[in-house]
């Protein structure tokens, strides 16, 4: 099962690669994945959506106006689950990750999804709630349990490892993807 991770900040400062990164690191380890694609936004870089129609119009990769748009959709293609990785900014995901989202339809169609969160005082709770809502109007299948990173930064910066408890919370969403990437293959 070949696994995309998405993390969605692009700021020249960012902070959460400690936590991308680690979810890098353990799914690596996870045999059970032939492969691991991890989306760095910031080198993705894509520009605004602007084609002519909305993404789920546009049937095939080529018929995208914006070279970037085609190689995104491309990309998506080969991927059999997601993971999201985000901050939250004014309680809502980054503008970047939204627009990368929105740069691709129906390849996104019946992949599982998983969302991992991190900020401060609800640790990206509600940027997950947006993008919740985000990933159902794109037709991929939300895994149910979400993991957020309470004061992240205070977490990560005094050299703490991820806790037994996230590690295990991570498995678990990798169980479901691949479970509901089975159920969905049959
Ligand atoms: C534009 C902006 C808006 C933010 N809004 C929130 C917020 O709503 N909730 C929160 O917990 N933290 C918020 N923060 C603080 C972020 O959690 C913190 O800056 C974090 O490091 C952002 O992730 P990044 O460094 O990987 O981009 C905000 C930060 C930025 C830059």
């Amino acid at each position: 099962m070949r696994l995309m991770i998405i993390w969605g900040s692009t700021r020249q400062e960012r902070k959460g690669g400690p936590v991308a990164y680690w979810v890098k690191s353990e799914a690596k380890q996870d045999k059970r994945f032939a492969s691991i694609d991890f989306v760095d936004l910031r080198e993705l870089n894509l520009p605004f959506y602007d084609e002519p129609v909305d993404a789920f119009s546009i049937a095939k990769p080529e018929d995208y106006r914006h070279p970037e748009g085609r190689a995104w959709a491309e990309r998506v293609i080969k991927a059999d689950a997601v993971i999201l990785v985000t901050p939250e900014y004014n309680h809502g995901p980054p503008a970047v990750l939204k627009n990368a989202l929105d740069y691709v339809g129906n390849p996104w169609i019946d992949k599982p999804v998983g969302l991992i969160s991190y900020g401060g005082r609800v640790g990206g709770a509600r940027a997950i709630e947006q993008l919740r809502s985000i990933t159902i109007e794109l037709g991929l299948v939300n895994v149910a349990n979400a993991i957020h990173f309470v004061r992240f930064a205070r977490t990560f910066e005094s050299g703490e490892e991820p806790s037994e408890a996230s590690n295990e919370s991570l498995q678990k969403m990798f169980d479901q993807l691949i479970r509901i990437h089975k159920a969905f293959h049959k």
